[in-house]
């Protein structure tokens, strides 16, 4: 077994409050994982350890077998750590087209040269096209990425961020706040890229976790409950129990 992502007793605490226990989470390479638990258990701030927004109090990080627990947030990108950033706050006046040509450009070293010799490098333009029609955009590719439906602009974040080349991609809710008939649209242009991505995911519609993982790990309280594939874990009794409970809660 390959693995993209390891984290080896990874700890974090904020003041009192321990958020991440003694993690050791392992997502193979070319996994579809999700990462799932009860709201306040963690998630958002494994992916930030992942990321190095955050610094652990414990622990290392793997990426592909190499440590990159110091590496600062934008060296872990070049090393091919990749998460989604909020398009719209950087380039709302932009298309898709654009947005998606200078991240494959900036990725690849032309710089802003592709502004100039758009047109002639058809590897560019072949790439930023494939980039579209995955990810759906094709049809809306001139348009500025301000007037776009919410589900594109959401396309377009993670279309961004597969066009600067990651080997692994983390996912904080994708789909959250797009109607549900566009959910399914996100998840499942995430689950049919290339398998030389490794996808981890964190999401709340369990629909869309089981349509979408081979793997799943559930965090409760900042620990690691179980691992296992999707067919497990729907009839594992402690997870239901967790579900159940939370369920009954609200
Ligand atoms: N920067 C922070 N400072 C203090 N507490 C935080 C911070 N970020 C998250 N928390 C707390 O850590 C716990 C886990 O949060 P989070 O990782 O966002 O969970 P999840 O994404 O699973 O809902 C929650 O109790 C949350 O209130
Ligand atoms: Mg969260």
């Amino acid at each position: 077994m390959t693995l993209a992502l390891e984290t080896i007793g990874l700890d974090k605490r904020f003041g009192g409050l321990h958020v991440t226990c003694d993690l050791a989470l392992k997502v193979e390479a070319g996994a579809r994982h999700a990462l799932i638990g009860p709201n306040g258990a963690g998630k958002t701030t494994v992916i930030n350890l992942l990321t190095g927004v955050l610094t652990p109090d414990a622990g290392r990080i793997l990426l592909e077998g190499r440590d990159i627990t110091a590496l600062p947030v934008n060296r872990r990108v070049r090393a091919g750590l990749a998460r989604t950033f909020q398009i719209n706050q950087l380039y709302p006046e932009l298309t898709p087209l654009e947005t998606i040509g200078l991240a494959v450009s900036e990725r690849l070293g032309h710089g802003a040269d592709w502004w100039r010799r758009r047109g002639t490098r058809a590897e560019v333009n072949d790439e930023i096209a494939r980039h579209l029609e995955h990810f759906r955009l094709t049809d809306v590719c001139d348009e500025r990425t301000v007037t776009l439906p919410y589900g594109k602009q959401r396309l377009l974040e993670i279309a961004v961020a597969i066009a600067c080349g990651p080997r692994v991609l983390l996912l904080d809710e994708p789909a959250a706040g797009v109607p549900e008939s566009e959910r399914h649209d996100i998840l499942a242009a995430v689950a049919s890229l290339p398998r030389d991505v490794t996808v981890l995911l964190i999401e709340h519609d369990m629909d869309l976790v089981f349509s979408f993982a081979d793997r799943i790990s559930v965090l409760v309280n900042g620990a690691l409950l179980v691992e296992d594939t999707p067919e497990r874990i729907a009839r594992d009794p402690q997870v239901r129990a967790v579900y159940l409970g939370e369920a009954q809660d609200a």
